[in-house]
């Protein structure tokens, strides 16, 4: 690619950049571009990672690094400068994000203060996600590994995600697990996360009940009458609220 033709790719994608942040940011109502390209860290970020990553596949050395490393510093968004980032990309508020090298972004995808795509351990190779369009990402979000954001998904603030997300569906919680699919909760045998089976629970009730029909037959032998069976206290409650907010 030219240096023209690289300028002019940098401007049109910082350009949908800032249409992005005033479409998605209710705080940027009524907000020029001139004000976004002022005071959004988002769009710093972005457009610092659009240079450095055209400067990168130009094969130009160091300097992509230093213009990563400033921004993190101004923004606390780091972005590996080898990192694909489609267009209309939308951080919002900026602090704490983190993309690694081989994350794929597509386009038209937001994400929240303190989300992460990183990596799971010290692997080489492809080892960050791969988010595709229209995906948001809440704040706080950990997606780990080589994994695959279906397009349209939507995933919770907080969420740890570690497998792959299907389309138009919502994950949430740690480990993340879709509580819609196509706008409709999940069925089967794995969808329903409140009432997870307990064995150490179910051992300890079984146990109490053979604890007291010993006691019965001790008390039987000696002739004597047998004491109320003891109370068997519930280990926790089977309904409430699931710690994943279902
Ligand atoms: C996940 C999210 C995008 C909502 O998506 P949605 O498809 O509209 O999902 P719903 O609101 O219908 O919630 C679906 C279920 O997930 C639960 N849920 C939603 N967000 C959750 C979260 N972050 N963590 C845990 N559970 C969550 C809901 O309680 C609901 O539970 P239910 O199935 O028992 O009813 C939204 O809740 C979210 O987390 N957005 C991030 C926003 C953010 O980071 N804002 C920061 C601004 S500074």
């Amino acid at each position: 690619m030219t240096g023209f033709s690289s300028v002019r790719l940098v401007v049109q994608e910082v350009r949908r950049d800032v249409r992005a942040a005033q479409e998605r940011d209710p705080a940027a109502t009524g907000v020029a571009a001139p004000g976004i390209l002022a005071a959004w860290p988002g769009v710093h970020a972005l457009l610092a990672h659009r240079i450095a990553h055209a400067l990168a596949r130009a094969g130009i050395p160091l300097l992509p690094r230093a213009i990563a490393y400033l921004t993190r510093t101004m923004t606390g968004v780091e972005i590996h400068p080898a990192a694909r980032i489609g267009r209309g990309l939308f951080i919002d508020h900026g602090m704490g994000v983190v993309i690694g090298e081989t994350a794929e972004i597509g386009d038209d995808v937001t994400m929240y203060q303190g989300v992460t795509l990183g990596g799971t351990g010290f692997a080489r190779g492809k080892r960050h996600p791969t988010v595709q369009d229209n995906v948001t990402i809440g704040s706080g979000a950990k997606l780990l590994g080589p994994i695959t954001i279906g397009h349209g998904a939507k995933i919770g603030a907080n969420a740890v995600v570690i497998h792959d997300v299907p389309p138009n569906s919502t994950v949430v919680g740690n480990p993340g697990h879709p509580v819609r699919v196509d706008g409709r909760r999940p069925e089967g045998p794995d969808a329903d996360w409140v009432h997870l089976p307990d064995p150490i629970a179910d051992a300890l009730k079984q146990m109490a009940g053979r604890v007291a029909e010993l006691e019965r037959e001790v008390a039987a032998l000696r002739g004597e009458e047998p004491d109320a069976p003891a109370e068997i206290l519930r280990l926790r409650p089977v309904h409430g609220p699931s710690p994943a907010g279902g």
